[in-house]
């Protein structure tokens, strides 16, 4: 097959016995050169003929494209490339290139705003396809955490954990709801990350845990640990006043992490998540920031995020640490820690702009 192919396309064509093997070696014509040369993703066809048709520029847009494409993926892309435009390429009607002009035109001279929207629908098609692989439970993943930690959103203890949250959806109420899990990742870029709030698991009660840690969405009472932050806020930041509503996204947006350790939690039933897999996935974004990241203040509060944040290294961030603003130990050092205006006094030392606490609509 591969040789009609080869004869029936070649002007000229050349055999030799080489070692008992038959070699062809094409020459083809000068029309059919300037197409092959032209045409987008048709490399391989190359291979047929002499060194000289492959250009550099062709090798360089091969190789970025490749890099960007796993494998596979591209290796299919060149088999059907080359099994549509074999065919076509038959000297029948060689003064009538059946191509339209558009597809003459290459990788290379694709616009910026093109470029951007090829990225944009590859970046769609696998976050579409991680929802597909985690039963619909991983979804609504902001681009630049998704890319950041594409590695670990690929790995495989996250199916396992999906089918188990998948399960409690269907027996029980679970919260956030499936489409708030990762509202941390879509207020502000993961590069833009200033400061790190660590919670340990979701509010457990109906209509209270949105995806932020300590944030609760307006109607919604703010529960008491996040009342007692208010308190502290009052007490030692210029200017703040309780918002009247628990709503921290006016935070978020600034670059203030608030990542729950644990993502999901079974309606009433504290905890009821924990050690199920979200922790690796959580402890990931920490060990991202930790090495991507510097001068980041990360508030630790209580004996728990003290924990999960032991590894960070203090010689590049700021780690300051308190017991947990819940009533049960707020009055033993939160209150007075004074960790909101002090996480804005290191961040101006590193010449970042501070964070504004008082920054809280309810809504825009
Ligand atoms: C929460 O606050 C953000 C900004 O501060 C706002 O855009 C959003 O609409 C608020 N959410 C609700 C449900 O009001």
């Amino acid at each position: 097959m591969a040789r009609s192919l080869v004869l029936l396309w070649c002007s000229r064509v050349v055999l030799r016995h080489t070692g008992g093997q038959t070699v062809y070696t094409c020459r083809p014509s000068t029309l059919f050169r300037k197409r092959i040369t032209t045409m987008p993703g048709q490399m391989k066809i190359s291979s047929f003929f002499s060194s000289p048709l492959t250009t550099k520029s062709d090798n360089k847009v091969e190789t970025k494209a490749s890099s960007e494409e796993p494998v596979k993926k591209k290796a299919k892309v060149s088999e059907v490339t080359d099994e549509e435009t074999l065919p076509s390429k038959q000297p029948s009607s060689p003064s009538t290139p059946s191509s339209s002009p558009s597809t003459l035109t290459t990788p290379s001279s694709l616009s910026e705003e093109e470029k951007g929207n090829l990225e944009k629908n590859k970046l769609k098609a696998k976050l579409k396809l991680l929802g597909t692989k985690t039963c619909g439970q991983i979804v609504n993943v902001g681009p630049t955490w998704f890319r950041a930690l594409e590695a670990e959103f690929g790995k495989e203890y996250l199916v396992e954990l999906s089918k188990f949250v998948a399960g409690e959806r269907k027996k029980s109420a679970v919260y956030p709801p499936t489409e708030q899990v990762f509202t941390w990742t879509t207020a502000c870029s993961i590069q833009s990350v200033k400061v790190v709030i660590i919670g340990q698991d979701p509010y457990h009660g109906p209509g209270q845990a949105h995806g932020l840690c300590f944030s609760v969405l307006p109607g919604i009472k703010p529960p008491p640990s996040l009342e007692n932050m208010f308190k502290e806020l009052t007490a030692t930041v210029d200017g703040f006043k309780h918002p009247g509503h628990g709503n921290l996204t006016g935070w978020a947006a600034q670059g203030v992490l608030l990542l729950n350790a644990c993502l999901t939690v079974r309606g009433g039933a504290a905890n009821s998540h924990a050690g199920k897999g979200w922790e690796k996935l959580t402890d990931a974004v920490i060990h991202w920031l930790n090495s991507h990241s510097s001068g980041t203040v990360f508030l630790l509060w209580g004996a728990y995020a003290q924990k999960k944040g032991q590894f960070i290294n203090k010689k590049k961030h700021h780690v300051l640490t308190s017991v947990h603003p819940s009533p049960l130990s707020a009055h033993r050092g939160f209150f007075g820690c004074n960790h909101f205006s002090r996480c804005n006094e290191l961040l101006k030392a590193d010449g970042k702009t501070p964070i504004d606490w008082t920054n809280l609509p309810s809504q825009v």
